[in-house]
């Protein structure tokens, strides 16, 4: 159920007015529902029950200290991606037996932070990142736990930038070189191979792909459990995607765990998943005003205070995200909505039929709950905007927004 519904004609989050939220806190502003985060963990690990997943939340998506802590109070860990995400994820309170360590390019500093904090596993996306892993455990008198990401060569079939699971992609070992990876990893004193991973893409929004990928990788994990005493864990990444407009139906998480299931109960292992936009993406949304309306001879902008640098999905990964008023209207209009930043691909929609507004007006743009803030920048001297959390009545202000003088904290002018 959607955690953001119009009551009295004002959009809410949860029982908060989101319009009170915008005069309180500014705009752009993004706010996040606790129960909706809740409520889709919960989906999947019900869904998912007969296998009992450890389900490893991708803080990539959202990595807001409060959403880390909301989830891993849940029962929920951490896939993280760079030393600072691990960082974040111990600072919220993920133990870090739930922690999972993903990424192309793992540096020393990151694999010794991981290494020193015990992590559950890294998932290691090449040779020389095994051999590298096992030097530094070595020299520190550890084990580096590993699973090694397979790349199954599957197609997730969503955007270019998005699919990660097919041979072209940079990610994971070929299966056909993962026999021998896994002889690689075998013949190392600092490591302890774990398991297997793999992660196709995202968004997903059908189940195939990952009974197509399990069916591949089958064979290499039934010799492996045979053969490696260790080898208890199969991570099947994330991806699952959720629904960014009206005609659009998410990956419903039963019919994921149908596909899913067989397979996983013939292998036996231990399942991790890594789900972030199936858990944070319509948890949240970006709330920004009206600053113009401006009619040029060929089409209609409204230009508004949240820009590329608040919310890229649009202009990197042409996605689509519904924008609604916050104060509903009957009447419409068609044109693009777009931010202030100096450049044509800083657009929120383009071409499209809307709910009219005026100058002033408060818009909410939804969907924005993964890949949001996350990517926020701050290019042309904006600011990031604050982070707001609501459940039920209650609002928590989850991270100020950035100031001037934050934006110039740490920067210096040469005497010469
Ligand atoms: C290795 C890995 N796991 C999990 C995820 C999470 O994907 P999603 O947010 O679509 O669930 C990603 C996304 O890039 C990823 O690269």
């Amino acid at each position: 159920m959607s955690a953001f519904t119009y009551r009295g004609g004002v959009l809410h989050a949860e029982d908060v007015s989101v319009e009170t939220l915008a005069e309180e806190q500014g705009t752009p502003l993004y706010i996040y529902s606790r129960s909706h985060l809740i409520e889709q963990y919960k989906a999947l690990a019900a869904a998912m029950k007969p296998v009992k997943p450890s389900i490893y939340f991708a803080i990539k998506s959202n990595s807001n200290l409060a959403v880390i802590r909301t989830l891993a109070d849940q029962g929920a860990g951490a896939d993280v991606v760079s030393g600072g995400e691990l960082y974040r994820a111990r600072q919220a309170g993920v133990p870090a037996d739930r922690i999972v360590f993903a990424g192309v390019g793992k540096t020393a500093e990151e694999i010794d932070y991981a290494l020193r904090e015990d992590i559950k596993f890294f998932t290691v996306e090449s040779e020389p990142e095994l051999e590298r892993i096992a030097g530094r455990a070595k020299a520190m008198g550890r084990i580096g736990r590993v699973a090694i990401r397979v790349n199954p060569d599957v197609d997730p079939h969503t955007h270019k930038y998005t699919s990660t699971g097919k041979a072209e992609n940079k990610f994971g070992v070929d299966l056909t070189r993962a026999e021998r990876a896994y002889e690689l990893a075998l013949r190392q004193d600092g490591l302890e191979v774990a398991g297997l991973h793999m992660h196709l893409g995202s968004p997903i929004m059908s189940p195939t792909p990952y009974a197509e990928a399990l069916e591949k990788v089958k064979p290499l994990c039934e010799s492996l459990k045979r053969e490696v005493e260790t080898f208890r864990h199969l991570d099947i990444g994330g991806g699952l995607g959720i629904s960014y407009s009206p005609d659009q139906a998410p990956l419903n998480p039963r019919d994921f765990a149908a596909a899913v299931l067989p397979a996983l109960h013939d292998l036996g292992l231990k399942v991790g998943m890594e789900p972030g936009r199936f858990i944070t993406g319509n948890a949240g949304i970006l709330v920004t005003r009206v600053q113009y309306i401006k009619d040029n001879p060929f089409k209609k902008f409204v230009i508004v205070d949240a820009a590329m640098n608040d919310l890229l999905r649009p202009p990197l990964y042409d996605a689509h995200h519904e924008i609604v008023p916050v104060r509903q209207t009957e009447e419409t209009f068609f044109g693009d909505v777009v931010g202030p930043i100096c450049e044509s691909g800083d657009f929120m929609a383009q071409g499209r039929e809307l709910s009219a507004v005026d100058q002033g007006d408060l818009m909410a743009i939804l969907s924005a709950g993964a890949y949001g803030f996350v990517m926020a920048s701050n290019y042309n001297t904006r600011g990031r905007a604050a982070e707001v959390m609501v459940s039920g009545d209650r609002v928590e202000v989850v991270r100020e927004r950035e100031t001037w003088e934050d934006l110039v904290r740490g920067e210096r002018m040469p005497e010469w």
